[in-house]
């Protein structure tokens, strides 16, 4: 099982990429991890650029969403939403419409923030964009890590058991959805 692993910030000591890399750490051996790296390559979306012949880190972006059982996307909010640079990959993911990498495909959120309440909202505006689009969302656990400096250490590994298995429900979740 084949899991597309999108983090939501392009910041080197992120918090959500170290969400990520903890959640491949727990997932069941047959979940098998592609982090994507390609975040800050995507061209901003533009229709005129998106035709016969899409720009190349674009239809790497497709071709690993269209090859991935699932997806699993940490992120932050930035001002009380989905930060630009994620959502211009899911714009990019989730076109042409009738055939996107994202049609259907079972898609899991997460995030992570040093705030009281962070990411809640990112997380809802991501369930709306995937109504649109069509994708099969995971809907529990909300899996929402907030005051994040007190569940990793200086080096980004999830100390806190709690978290720890709250991401593991997650994980199952979207195999369990993925697996029908
Ligand atoms: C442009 C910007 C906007 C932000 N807006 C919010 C916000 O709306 N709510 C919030 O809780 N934190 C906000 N933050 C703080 C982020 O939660 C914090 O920087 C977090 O660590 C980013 O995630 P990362 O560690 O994965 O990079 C914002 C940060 C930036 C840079």
């Amino acid at each position: 099982m084949r899991i597309f692993a999108i983090s939501g910030s392009l910041r080197t000591g992120s918090y959500n990429t170290a969400l990520l890399r903890a959640a491949e750490h727990v997932a069941p051996e047959d979940m098998q991890f592609d982090h994507y790296d390609r975040l800050a390559d995507l061209p901003a979306y533009n229709q005129d650029l998106d035709g016969d012949d899409p720009p190349a880190v674009v239809t790497d972006l497709r071709d690993r969403i269209h090859g991935a059982d699932g997806v699993l996307i940490a992120t932050p909010e930035y001002n009380y939403s989905i930060p630009g640079a994620l959502k211009n990959a899911i714009d990019w993911a989730s076109r042409p419409a009738a055939s996107s990498s994202l049609l259907y495909k079972p898609v899991a959120l997460m995030g992570a923030a040093p705030t009281n309440f962070g990411t809640v909202r990112a997380q809802l505006a991501l369930r709306q964009c995937f109504v649109w689009i069509d994708a099969k969302v995971v809907i529990k656990p909300e899996v929402i890590v907030f005051r994040a400096q007190d569940r990793f250490d200086a080096d980004g590994n999830l100390t806190d058991e709690t978290t720890s298995a709250m991401v593991k429900d997650l994980v199952t979740a979207l195999r369990d959805l993925i697996r029908g």
